[in-house]
C-alpha cells in the first residue's frame, strides 16, 4: 500500500484531533497534533512574561524562539505522542482554557509560523502522515493526497470543549468556552498570514449531528480509496 499525506483542518473543537489520532493508528500512520506546538510557543510566552503581563514584549519571544525546543514523543502507555517543551512535558498544561485564550494570537506571528511549518514539513517528509490544524491542506502540505476541512455549529464544539475541560478538572463557565471557540474561529481565520481557509481541493465535513464512530468510519473509508 502507498503511504499518503493526509490533512485535516478545520475550526476549533471540531474533534479533529480525535479523528485524525484513531485514523492515524488504524492506517500505522504517525499523527501530529499542530495545535499543540502553537500551545506550547504560548506556554513559553506566559511563562517568560513576554505576554500575560502589563505589556506584550513580541520581540524579546521572536528573538528566543531559535532557542526553544520542541518535540514529540511517545507515551507507551497509551501510545500517543505528548508534546514536550524544553525537555519537559506540557501535554495537559497545553490544554488549559487560559492557553487557548492567548493561543490564536501568538498563531498571528509570522516569525512562530515560519519556525512551525518548517518543522511542520519535516515531520511529513516521508508520508505516512495525518497532521490537523488550521493550515496543513493550505500551507503546510498543499499537495496532500486526502483533505478535510471540518466544522460543526459553535455550540456544538463550545460544547464538546466545556466537557473536555471539565472532565480534566478545571472550573469553567460554559459561557467563556463559547466565547473562546467564537474568538479563536474569527482571528484564526481573519489573520493575514496562512488564515484559516478551506482548501479548494478539501472535502468539508459537518459533525455537528455525527457519532465519533461514524465519522471516523467514513473518513477511514475515503482515505482508503486514495490508498
Ligand atoms: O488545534 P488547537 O485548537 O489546539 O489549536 C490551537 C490554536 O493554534 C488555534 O486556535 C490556532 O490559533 C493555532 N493553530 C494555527 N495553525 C495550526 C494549528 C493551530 O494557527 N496549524
Amino acid at each position: 500500500m502507498k503511504k499518503i499525506t493526509i490533512a485535516i483542518d478545520g475550526y476549533s473543537s471540531t474533534g479533529k484531533s480525535t479523528i485524525a489520532k484513531q485514523l492515524a493508528k488504524a492506517l500505522g500512520y504517525v499523527y501530529v497534533d499542530s495545535g499543540a506546538m502553537y500551545r506550547a510557543i504560548t506556554l513559553y510566552a506566559l511563562e517568560n512574561e513576554f505576554i500575560g503581563s502589563e505589556k506584550d514584549n513580541i520581540d524579546a519571544l521572536v528573538k528566543m524562539l531559535p532557542y526553544i525546543k520542541l518535540k514529540f514523543e511517545l507515551n507507551n502507555a497509551t501510545g500517543a505522542a505528548e508534546i514536550y517543551l524544553d525537555g519537559k512535558n506540557v501535554e495537559k498544561e497545553i490544554r488549559s482554557l487560559k492557553i487557548s485564550q492567548h493561543v490564536s494570537r501568538i498563531a498571528t506571528i509570522t516569525e512562530v509560523r515560519q519556525k512551525l511549518v518548517d518543522m511542520q514539513k519535516k515531520m511529513g517528509e516521508n508520508k505516512g502522515v495525518v497532521m490537523d490544524g488550521r493550515d496543513i491542506g493550505t500551507v503546510v502540505f498543499p499537495d496532500a493526497e486526502l483533505k478535510l476541512f471540518m466544522t460543526a455549529s459553535p455550540e456544538t464544539r463550545a460544547h464538546r470543549r466545556y466537557k473536555e475541560l471539565l472532565d480534566r478538572g478545571e472550573k469553567v463557565v460554559f459561557k467563556d468556552v463559547l466565547e473562546n471557540v467564537q474568538n479563536r474561529d474569527y482571528i484564526d481565520s481573519h489573520r493575514e498570514n496562512s488564515p484559516l481557509v478551506r482548501a479548494e481541493d478539501a472535502i468539508e465535513f459537518d459533525n455537528t449531528d455525527m457519532g465519533l464512530q461514524d465519522q471516523f468510519e467514513r473518513i477511514k473509508g475515503m482515505a482508503l480509496r486514495v490508498i
